[in-house]
């Protein structure tokens, strides 16, 4: 197939960033394609690529200084925004989007992006915290509903060690969204009376979902007064439960006994025990999406005591423990009630991703969230937590996150993968 790019005028603003390496050889790609590339530097991207290289490859002046007399006189911002056939932003850091998400125009390249009546297209590249960040997304929201296109950023090693999403399409990838953008049709801003009739708010991926989540442990009585219990501090769960409500979602949470506030707006649905909990959760469905990462007591005493167990009556008592139900199992195995995704938690304390490979089959789950609750970890009870996504797909690992972030996170992976 031929490309679309011999004679384009591609506008380039490199941003500020590690990667802005790669917006040099983005030019390579585009001139040997036949595409005319002007480019326009902000100053923190001159902190990683200088002018000279930069207006070496395009074989142009390279822009830099919304203040130039000589870049004004020569060719004004707005027409050389109105000039190109396409804004390219590559890489864009969190401040170029968050810039143009609120219409700063404060240099060059921010004022070029706000008077353009032309496409653009965004690579953004940066720490995947500052990815994940609502601030961050909630942009990234905006500008799509406002007709940007994005491509990337992709999941991978970042340059300061950690590992998510935020680092900088490949070149040749951004040349390909490049030629997409191309092929598509021009963008037309729409006009405020269009706009009015839609949410100012950015679009909420889990709007019109209901989601379920079960959290905390289980409390499993002996007698009126004594119970089996564990460490689970109902934390991840809770975190998880006020991310799904923040990404637009109904919230149903089912709870085992634990010492938080439920987030306002979810419907929280206490229960003591893993068969309450399990009656709570098919009482709570239909559900689009369902989140089990209750610790929930895998067995219980077969003839709880009524009466408080007196010492020395019988002697040291013995019990006997029946299992309780696999709540996460039983519903990922009902087809009539099954929600569309079904996501378990994997505690472990040896063999995280091996057990974890195994529970999702065993539990017919879509996609397991492992984690180390070995005491060392601090995990159990603690505000940090480190996981791994087990799905049929394969492993991806996170850094270690506070439990927010993790929460977060998962929601828009979640949001991704129901297809929100
Ligand atoms: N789960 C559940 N009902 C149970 C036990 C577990 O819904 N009776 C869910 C948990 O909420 C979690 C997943 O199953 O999402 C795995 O829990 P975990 O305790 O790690 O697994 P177990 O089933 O107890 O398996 P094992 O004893 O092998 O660790």
């Amino acid at each position: 197939m031929s490309s679309i790019l011999p004679g384009k005028r591609i506008l380039l603003v490199i941003g500020g960033g590690i990667a802005a390496y790669k917006g040099l050889e983005l030019i390579r790609r585009l001139r040997e394609r036949g595409a005319d590339v002007r480019a326009i530097l902000t100053k923190a991207g001159e902190a990683f690529v200088t002018p000279l290289s930069v207006s070496a490859l395009t074989g142009d002046k390279v822009y830099t200084d919304l203040f130039s007399l000589t870049d004004e006189a020569e060719m004004g911002h707005i027409e050389m925004s109105r000039d190109a056939d396409l804004l390219v932003v590559a890489p864009a850091t969190a401040d170029l989007l968050a810039k143009m998400a609120q219409g700063v125009a404060n240099d060059l390249a921010s004022t070029t992006l706000l008077a353009t009546d032309k496409k653009v297209l965004v690579a953004p590249a940066m720490n995947v915290r500052m990815w994940l960040h609502p601030a961050t997304q909630r942009n990234i929201a905006q500008l799509k509903q406002d007709g940007v296109a994005f491509v990337g950023p992709n999941d991978g090693e970042m340059a300061c060690g950690e590992y998510g999403p935020g680092r900088l399409s490949e070149p040749l990838e951004i040349v390909a969204a490049i030629e997409r953008a191309l092929a598509g049709p021009t963008f037309i801003p729409l006009p405020v009376s269009v706009r009015l009739d839609t949410p100012l708010l950015p679009a909420l991926p889990l709007a019109g979902k209901h989601v379920l989540v079960t959290a905390g442990p289980t409390h499993e009585p002996i007698d009126p007064v004594r119970y089996i219990a564990n460490r689970s501090s109902g934390k991840q769960g809770y975190a998880i439960a006020a991310a799904a409500l923040a990404a637009g979602a109904r919230v149903t949470l089912v709870s085992g006994p634990v010492a938080l506030l439920a987030p306002p707006g979810v419907k929280l649905v206490p229960v003591e025990t893993a068969r309450e909990m399990l009656e709570a959760v098919e009482e709570a469905l239909p559900a689009d999406i369902a989140i089990f990462s209750a610790a929930v007591a895998d067995w219980r005493v077969a003839d709880a005591g009524a009466q408080k167990i007196k010492k020395g009556e019988a002697g040291t008592p013995s019990f006997s423990l029946v299992e309780n139900p696999d709540i996460l199992a039983t519903i990922a195995h009902d087809a009539a009630r099954r929600p569309s995704l079904v996501v378990g938690f994997a505690a472990e304390t040896e063999h995280v991703v091996e057990h974890a490979k195994a529970k999702l089959a065993r539990k017919g789950c879509d996609l397991i969230i492992a984690n180390d609750v070995s005491p060392e970890s601090g995990v159990m009870g603690g505000d940090r937590n480190r996981v791994h996504l087990v799905s049929a797909r394969g492993v991806e690992t996170w850094p270690d996150m506070d439990k927010d972030a993790v929460a977060r996170a998962l929601v828009a992976h979640i949001a991704k993968l129901a297809g929100a």
